[in-house]
């Protein structure tokens, strides 16, 4: 019976949870909170949406770098192909290859304040992670358990080979005026390195996902657009520049299918490989 479980678990892609809903995507759809009626949850969801808004001023023990929630999921979240959350809550609990189990929402909202945020989880329970937790909820709402959303995530670009001499003179050109010549941050712009950025256990750290966001979203005015090498270019160039390391790093990928630009060490797989 257990190993019957286990093997489910080793094999996400073949579970029923997941051939269920595979197919269901659904548009993707912002919702007014004028929708909010219930005074109770609705200032539970206020509170959420203003900590992911104002993160570094309300959670500052959370937080060890210059960026809040929303310097990556723009617009408050909002906006679809920029990592929104409209229909995250839905898409919880998942398996998730990085950290070898499903995970909950809670999980996947401490990997962001531990990696992205250079900081330290939420305690589970507390009153910030619940109302983090009901913003969510309320911006999944009428999405299917499950479900996928138009628009979720980023567009995943064609892997290149990005050149960081090139890269260099992409930032310099493109990036520096908001993001300072050295990338420590501007008033008009956050840091893309140093010790003030995302850490090198956080998604941002890896040169596709970076590529991919910031070929469709930077530079945020669009003055100048980049081509997709242009992007692969600036973005080896960034990640291959000094930032906080992420201890726990080493026991990423506990079950193996660690991505070929997670540029970290781990360790060898201790939990049965997904086949
Ligand atoms: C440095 C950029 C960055 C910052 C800052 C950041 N995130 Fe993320 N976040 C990401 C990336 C990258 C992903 C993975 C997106 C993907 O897989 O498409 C992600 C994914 C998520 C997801 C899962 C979304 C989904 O639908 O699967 C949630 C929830 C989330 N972040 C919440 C947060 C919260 C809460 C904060 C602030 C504590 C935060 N993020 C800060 C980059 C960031
Ligand atoms: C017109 C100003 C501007 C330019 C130019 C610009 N950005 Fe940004 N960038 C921003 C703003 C604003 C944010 C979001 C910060 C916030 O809201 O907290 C951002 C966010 C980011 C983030 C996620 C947050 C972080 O600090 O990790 C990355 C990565 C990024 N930009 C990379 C780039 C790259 C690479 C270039 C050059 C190709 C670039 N940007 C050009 C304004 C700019």
């Amino acid at each position: 019976m257990l190993a019957a479980v286990e093997q489910v678990i080793a094999r996400p892609e073949s579970s029923a949870f997941t051939q269920r809903n595979a197919k269901l995507r659904v548009p993707f759809r912002v919702p007014s909170v004028v929708e909010l009626k219930d005074t109770a949850y609705r200032a539970s969801a206020l509170r959420g949406r203003a900590l992911l808004l104002g993160t570094r001023d309300s959670l500052p023990h959370n937080v060890g770098n210059s960026l809040r929630c929303a310097s990556c999921h723009l617009d408050g979240g909002l906006r679809r192909g920029a990592m929104p959350w409209v229909g995250s809550f839905a898409r919880f609990p998942q398996y998730r290859a990085r950290s070898g189990k499903v995970d909950l929402i809670e999980d996947r909202i401490n990997d962001c304040f531990r990696r992205s945020m250079n900081g330290t989880a939420l305690a589970p329970a507390d009153r910030d992670m619940r109302d983090i937790v009901t913003y969510f909820a309320f911006l999944s709402s009428g999405i299917p358990v499950g479900a996928e959303t138009e628009g979720q995530g980023l567009v995943p670009l064609q892997p290149l080979k990005g050149d960081p001499a090139r890269g260099a003179g992409v930032f310099a050109a493109t990036c520096a005026r908001c993001h300072g010549a050295s990338g420590q941050g501007t008033a008009l712009a956050t840091p893309l390195w140093g010790p003030r950025s995302y850490n090198v256990g956080a998604g941002m750290a890896r040169i596709s996902t970076a590529a991919s966001f910031v070929y469709a979203l930077m530079p945020i005015d669009r003055a100048q657009r980049l081509t997709a090498q242009q992007a692969f270019d600036v973005a080896t160039y960034v990640n291959t520049r000094p930032r906080p390391d992420f201890p726990g790093k080493v026991h990423d990928w506990p079950r193996g299918q660690k991505p070929a630009d997670a540029d970290y060490h781990v360790l060898p797989p201790t939990k049965p490989q997904e086949k």
